[in-house]
């Protein structure tokens, strides 16, 4: 089968890499620093600074990051790409400490002090990514196989730069083009996102090669990404729960999560792997990008993912969503014979009931009148179950989840439901 990333060849990306070096050094701050202070409004302020901490500490992860895959990858070319890369990582991070220094003004004289400077304004999300980063670096020192690099790539070249940092970049940059403002930062921002695509590239054809020499890479992405990337959504999401602030900038973080998905979608299917071949929950094939965006930011409300919620919305659309998800969590190897409603009496939501028949599993508002197992309990408590937070045992055993009617079916809920 031919696919996009045979049009990419090592060499082609070397060669753009040595013709696109910029000076990180050199950039003019000067009329970022006067516009911080006189022209931008401080929600502005509040918002790009959120996003200067991600982009800063994204930057030095990944430039810190990226040693093991030099060493684990089985090519030299490979190993030049991934090592010019890695300088360009540096060049980044530099970027975005001058920028927090000489525009917001964090007093450091460091980068260990910049990084420190913004460290409250990271987030839940952040830290369970980028955690999962340091660890598979070391996993990968490990056991430097051709599957487990295909799933570090899968998280630091789909998940974390696709993902994550190039739809930062595109609407951040977007703002400082409407607004005209802070030309210094758009000039770094512009360069930056010309790197970061062909990093993507790279990793692309990295994956396309590494899924092309070993079966188990391609279990060993649709693993990773089951992981990674229901968290990966709440990036933005501050620790304050809000996701409100970048909408000051002219986005939403809908529009993020869909550009987003799209772009992780679009290098899998560069590197020749589908949706349908990683049957992922999270990444539902009939949906477009945009829609899954949407949904995941609405089960990140609710905290179904991402950080938990202490007042899950209860409107019919949240829990539209969350109800969605649930349905589709049903394996299709459940097991159940007959068909089988479950019904959940919320102490403080509106009921909803899922209904199971062979290949189908439905869920709707509303309690039919002859369910075959009916749960009661707060909606909260529910969330944290299926957040995998709480576990719906212990949950039975302290008698905050009730459940009457086919009690049999309790013990058989495990395989009826993917974790
Ligand atoms: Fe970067
Ligand atoms: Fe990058």
């Amino acid at each position: 089968m031919t696919i996009a990333a045979d049009r990419i060849s090592y060499e082609d990306l070397y060669g753009r890499w040595e013709v696109s070096a910029w000076s990180a050094a050199r950039l003019d701050f000067t009329e970022d620093a006067r516009q911080w202070r006189e022209e931008l409004t401080g929600d502005e302020r509040r918002a790009v600074y959120r996003l200067i901490a991600l982009f800063l500490w994204g930057e030095d992860a990944v430039a810190d990051g990226l040693s093991p895959y030099i060493d684990a990858a089985p090519r030299e070319e490979q190993k030049y790409i991934l090592a010019a890369q890695q300088s360009d990582e540096a060049r980044h991070a530099v970027m975005f400490a001058r920028f927090s220094r000489e525009v917001i003004g964090d007093g450091a004289t460091d980068v260990a002090g910049t990084l420190e400077s913004v460290r409250a304004d990271l987030t839940w999300s952040y830290d369970v990514v980028f955690g999962r980063l340091r660890e598979i670096g070391a996993e990968l020192r490990a056991d430097p196989s051709p599957a487990k690099l295909a799933s570090a790539v899968a998280l630091y070249h789909f998940v974390i730069e696709a993902g994550l940092a190039q739809p930062g970049q595109h609407f951040l940059h977007g703002f400082l083009e409407r607004r005209d403002v802070l030309p210094g930062l758009r000039e770094g921002i512009e360069r930056i996102m010309l790197d970061e695509h062909r990093h993507i590239g790279g990793g692309v054809k990295l994956l396309a090669d590494l899924n092309r020499e070993d079966p188990e890479s391609l279990p060993a992405v649709g693993e990773l990404l089951r992981d990674v990337l229901p968290p990966a959504t709440a990036l933005l999401m501050g620790r304050d729960k809000d996701i409100t602030y970048v909408e000051s900038l002219g986005f939403s973080m809908e529009e993020m999560a869909g550009y987003g998905a799209r772009a992780i979608e679009n290098a899998l299917v560069a590197a020749g792997i589908t949706l349908e071949q990683l049957a992922i929950p999270t990444l539902p094939p009939d949906l477009t990008p945009e829609e899954r965006g949407a949904r995941a930011v609405e089960l990140t409300r609710v905290g179904v993912i991402g950080p938990p919620s202490d007042d899950p919305p209860r409107d019919g659309q949240h829990m539209a969503a969350v109800f969605d998800a649930l349905r589709r969590s049903v394996r299709p190897d459940h097991g159940l014979k007959r068909p089988t409603t479950l019904l959940w009496r919320f102490e403080d939501a509106d009921p909803w009931h899922l209904t199971i028949a062979d290949g189908d599993a439905a869920a709707a508002a509303g309690a039919p009148e002859r369910p075959t197992l009916t749960f009661r309990c707060r909606y909260a408590d529910w969330i944290d179950v299926m957040a995998g937070r709480r576990d719906l045992v212990r949950l039975l055993a302290a008698r905050r989840l009730r459940a009457k009617g086919d009690l049999r079916l309790l013990v058989r809920l495990g395989r009826v439901f993917a974790p």
